[in-house]
């Protein structure tokens, strides 16, 4: 990366060529560095076969040049053109239901047609060829969010036989996947890799061992659909041109984490405030998506798309606040953006998101939204020089694992239980505490945190297991939840022991029964006493108000077997017994909190493990900020910078004082504004 702070994404083709000077200026007068451009231009780029028209992006890409502006340029295949449909129709998707998905909106593209991959190898050579010199290139986005709308496209008949051959490599013959699917229930057995169909509507049912393999599978589709892009861009283009692509958060139809492998960084699109929600995001929902987006590569990223105005399709959201869109885009920062892009330079006349505002109006006349990004550029930019490549220092991790999510998508196992939900609600209690936390994968080194979370590892190995004691035995807190080890990596039940299965001897405990609560709440109670006298009530039920102190949706009924209880369920016919237990082994402990807990018990929870592991709030500064008001840090080589940002429409009061160097933003008096931001030197 090369220091680009603050750009737009750009669609020149959408407007007359005489206005395109006129904007380079109003962007270079802006304080924007880069553009995105291109990500849906096919027809401009090929207007009928063979024919390639790169001319206009090459006079658009000179004009934004000379005023300092370097270009990003998407390949184009979220958005195959009429003239391709209607020669080859089945490059259009099929869905479940056996209907295919038409053309007229975007994605109608069906990612392992052989046919359709053609067009798109000879289309991204062509691009690549003829912009790998062009002074103003600098990288390359790779389609346009990969998942967006193919939720569970396709099942065609290329789609099929690219699953054969997928479950062919890794079962190796048959009998094994009759064997890992469990397909001897309901007469589902195969005699020939070419009988297995992908989940496909059915009378009723599904077999989860089935919709785990295609959920994997179409992963490894989307990862194969983009190396076939990235693998023709590096052999063509120098090497300091990067590749990369805007990924959406917790998406989960493509691992980020293997589509990662083929990037040099990853951007994440983020909208605090979709027109489809009459709130904006709550800080701790933005944190969770910017953090997730961090662990991908463990490194700083872009964000491809921030919002910048009022969103719309058919009907529009609310209008942000004065500042919360600058505060939106300082957030990023502070949670690791090097960059960021906003969407979109200006609204569009025409097609499906003509209400989806960019920082021009339809009119192309700067305005309000201008003004105040231009404030923030102007403010954040020669921060932002400085600190590329910092990052946070962080001792709380939560796993994040795409295969967990998978199977609770499938199967959640009681009504309401999600388990990115479930991800979030841990996040949240360190959000509120100012805690930083990073997002880890399962087999990750974890010996540089104090704490780690790990929601729901519900498809488990005797690996996985030995991996986390491993981390326990050397002094971690590593915390197991309810559903661990449930099922083997097939999602089929384990059935050597009692459940936790693998991981019943780091926990200490066994569990023989279980109460899938779904929306009552069971009122828990702390061992010790000292947790009991929270002021708060019950996020979802009323039984506990005074304390809120409660066990929802799942209860786990524990035998202990070394560990010892924290929590005990007090109600139902196992009151008494625990809920939350900690065991302790080697140089660490591994606690178990078998149900969801209420977002007071949460908190109870992560004030424990805070307490009992030293780990705390921006590390070493010491700052106390009201409620509403978020604290971050990003460090390089002995750097550092503390950013301090007020989500509330208040003006908030803070103890930062004359003890920190105020590099951007505004703490008049020891005062933030109303979504005001701060960034000190720390
Ligand atoms: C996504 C896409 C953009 C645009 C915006 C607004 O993030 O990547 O192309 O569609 O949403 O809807
Ligand atoms: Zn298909």
């Amino acid at each position: 990366m090369k220091n680009y702070q603050f750009g737009a994404d750009y669609y020149p083709e959408h407007w007359p060529e005489q206005r395109w000077p006129m904007d380079a200026k109003l962007m270079k007068e802006l304080g924007l560095k880069v553009v995105r451009m291109a990500e849906f231009s096919w027809h401009k780029m090929e207007p009928e076969e063979g024919h390639y028209d790169f001319e206009w992006l090459d006079r658009a890409i000179d004009i934004l040049r000379k005023e300092g502006i370097v270009s990003v340029l998407g390949t184009p295949s979220a958005a195959p053109p009429a003239w391709m449909i209607r020669k080859h129709p089945k490059i259009q998707p099929v869905g479940p239901d056996g209907i295919t998905r038409g053309f007229g909106g975007r994605h109608h593209d069906c990612q392992s047609n052989p046919v359709y991959r053609e067009y798109v190898k000879k289309m991204v050579t062509a691009m690549a060829e003829h912009f790998k010199d062009n002074p103003g290139v600098v990288g390359w986005q790779i389609d346009n969010e990969f998942g967006n709308s193919h939720y569970d496209l396709c099942m065609c008949d290329s789609c099929k036989t690219s699953f054969q051959k997928w479950l062919a490599k890794r079962y190796g013959s048959v009998d094994e996947l009759n064997k890992a699917w469990g397909t001897y229930f309901w007469s589902q057995e195969y005699n020939d890799f070419s009988e297995v169909y992908p989940p496909v509507k059915t009378p009723c049912g599904a077999n989860p061992s089935q919709v785990l393999d295609w959920k994997r599978f179409h992963s490894d589709l989307i990862c194969d659909f983009s190396k076939v892009q990235t693998d023709i861009i590096r052999s063509i283009v120098p090497k300091e041109h990067f590749i990369t692509h805007n990924c959406m958060g917790f998406s989960d139809i493509v691992s980020y984490y293997d589509l990662s492998k083929q990037l040099d960084f990853v951007c994440h699109d983020l909208y605090p405030f979709g027109y489809w929600r009459d709130h904006s995001l709550e800080p701790f929902e933005i944190g969770v998506e910017l953090d997730g987006i961090r662990g991908v590569c463990k490194a700083p990223f872009w964000i491809m798309e921030q919002q910048s105005s009022v969103t719309g399709w058919e009907i529009m959201g609310r209008k942000p606040a004065p500042g919360q869109v600058p505060l939106w885009a300082v957030d990023s920062v502070a949670h690791g953006a090097d960059t960021v892009v906003f969407f979109r330079w200006r609204s569009c006349l025409g097609g499906t998101e003509q209400y989806w505002h960019g920082i021009l109006p339809h009119s192309g006349i700067p305005g309000k939204t201008y003004e105040e990004i231009g404030r923030l550029i102007k403010d954040m930019t020669p921060v932002m020089k400085d600190m590329e490549g910092a990052m946070p220092v962080v001792k709380a991790a939560i796993v994040r694992s795409y295969e967990q999510g998978w199977a609770f998508d499938i199967q959640p196992n009681v009504q309401g239980l999600n388990y990115y939900g479930q991800l979030i609600k841990y996040y949240k209690a360190f959000h509120h505490k100012n805690i930083p936390v990073d997002f880890v994968r399962e087999d990750d080194d974890l010996s540089g945190y104090k704490v780690v979370i790990a929601p729901l590892q519900y498809l488990a190995d005797p690996d996985l297991a030995a991996h986390y004691e491993k981390y326990v035995k050397q002094g971690g807190n590593l915390v197991l939840t309810m559903r661990a080890g449930v099922k083997e990596r097939n999602n089929l039940c384990y059935a050597e022991g009692p459940l936790p299965g693998v991981f019943s001897g780091l926990l200490g405990i066994t569990v023989e029964e279980y109460d899938p609560l779904g929306s009552v709440c069971v009122p828990v109670k702390s061992v010790s006493g000292s947790e009991d006298n929270r002021d708060a009530s019950c996020d979802t039920c009323s039984k506990t108000a005074g304390n809120g102190l409660c066990a929802s949706k799942w209860a786990d009924i524990i035998t202990l077997k070394g560990a010892e209880p924290v929590f005990d369920y007090d109600g139902e016919s196992y009151e008494e017994t625990p809920a939350v237990t900690v065991n302790s082994l080697g140089e660490g402990k591994a606690w178990y909190v078998g149900c969801e807990p209420s977002e007071s018990l949460m908190e109870a929870i992560v004030d424990m493990l805070a307490k009992e592991t030293g780990t705390g709030s921006v590390e070493g500064s010491d700052i106390k900020v009201p409620a509403g008001v978020e604290v971050t840090s990003r460090e390089k080589n002995g750097k550092k910078w503390i950013f301090i940002l007020n989500h509330t429409d208040e003006e908030k009061k803070t103890d930062i004082s004359d003890r920190f160097r105020v590099l951007s933003g505004a703490l008049k008096d020891n005062k933030l504004q109303p979504y005001g931001y701060a960034v000190l030197e720390g």
